[in-house]
């Protein structure tokens, strides 16, 4: 069956390479899977005041797409050799009650791009270690850390064959994990 993705993007910028990945990789999934784009900009910074039975419609939101999706894929920028707040406050929400969350056997595909060398590939190891407290099962494969990303994108499509290459094999290699 075609299966149900939710986009996640640590970046809120409108030309952000992260999103522009995330587009590519909707591009690669093609008629394999059924993308939708979680709004996390909206989302007020987590407090447990707000927690209650009537959360702040944004979190409700976020909490419906993600239990709507078969799994997750989420895109992110390094900030400051770390994951960007943004995209933690939205973890911290979605990531509650503890260990029955929404979050919780959510399986999720983690990438990131950076136009430095290294591709924001210390981002997305906190996020592999924020993700294990959530309980959710990350998808087993290298590191998908998109390096130089400035030069791999021209009018927001992705023009490296090489990254096209790897990432149509990453994407095959995660549908043939959820199955
Ligand atoms: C950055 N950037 C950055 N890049 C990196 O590879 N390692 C880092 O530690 C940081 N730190 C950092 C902190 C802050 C506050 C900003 C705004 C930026 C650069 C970052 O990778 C670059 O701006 C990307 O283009 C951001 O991703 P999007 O918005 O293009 O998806």
């Amino acid at each position: 069956a075609i299966k149900n993705v939710l986009a996640i993007c640590g970046s809120l910028r409108q030309a952000s390479l992260n999103a522009q990945l995330l587009q590519a990789t909707e591009k690669v999934l093609d008629n394999r899977a059924q993308v939708s784009w979680a709004n996390i900009a909206d989302l007020p910074h987590y407090n447990g005041d707000l927690d209650g039975d009537d959360k702040p419609l944004p979190v409700t939101q976020l909490v419906a797409q993600i239990n709507g999706a078969d799994a997750l894929i989420i895109a992110t920028p390094e900030y400051n050799y770390g994951v960007p707040g943004t995209l933690k406050n939205a973890l911290d929400w979605a990531s509650r009650p503890a260990f029955k969350s929404c979050l919780a056997h959510k399986p999720v595909l983690l990438m990131s791009a950076s136009p430095s060398p290294v591709g924001g590939v210390r981002a997305q190891g906190q996020l592999k270690q924020i993700l294990g407290g959530t309980l959710s099962h990350l998808c087993p494969v290298p590191e998908f850390a998109l390096g130089g990303a400035a030069t791999k994108f021209e009018n927001g499509v992705l023009v490296d064959s090489e990254t096209q290459k790897k990432l149509e094999r990453l994407i095959g290699d995660f549908l043939a994990w959820l199955e």
